[in-house]
């Protein structure tokens, strides 16, 4: 199982609604290339992982990178894991800002959004937490 996790920044003008829209047809695909994951929108930036089969992702990631919706790709960590994070879901999405919801569980929703600020290259344990606290709040 291979994981690939990047940052990078969204045009102000690209709604949530216009992402769950580029999410419909990517579902699709990742379903049938058995690639799962998250992506998180927050502020103007994407996190989003992928994880699968190394050729799989490595295909999809270079779609990724050429698409003019987003910019300054950052790639955060990549490697082999025994299992996936997201393995329920085809893309999942988080975008806390949009949803009043999340405000409520203000704990939860400022330690997401500081992991965030946080991840970096070199920083894997900030980017581990960061995706278990996304998954948590998918799942609640
Ligand atoms: C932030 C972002 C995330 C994306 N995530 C996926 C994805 O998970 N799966 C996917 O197939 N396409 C995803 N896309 C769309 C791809 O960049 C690309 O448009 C799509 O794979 C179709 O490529 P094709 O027309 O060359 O087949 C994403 C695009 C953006 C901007």
């Amino acid at each position: 199982m291979f994981q690939l996790t990047y940052r990078s920044k969204i045009s102000p003008e690209l709604t949530v609604a216009e992402i769950e829209n580029i999410l419909i047809d990517a579902r699709k695909r990742n379903n049938a290339r058995g690639i799962t994951g998250c992506l998180v929108y927050f502020e103007e930036s994407i996190v989003q992982i992928l994880e699968g089969e190394k050729r799989n992702v490595y295909q999809l990631f270079d779609k990724i990178k050429s698409d003019n919706r987003h910019h300054t790709l950052d790639l955060l960590w990549e490697g082999s894991t025994r299992q996936r994070y997201f393995p329920n879901w085809d893309m999942a999405l988080y975008a806390p800002a949009d949803d009043a919801e999340y405000y409520d569980s203000k704990e939860i929703f400022i330690t997401n959004m500081t992991l965030l600020a946080d991840l970096s290259k070199k920083n894997t344990s900030a980017l581990l937490s960061f995706w278990s606290a996304v998954r948590k709040n998918l799942n609640g």
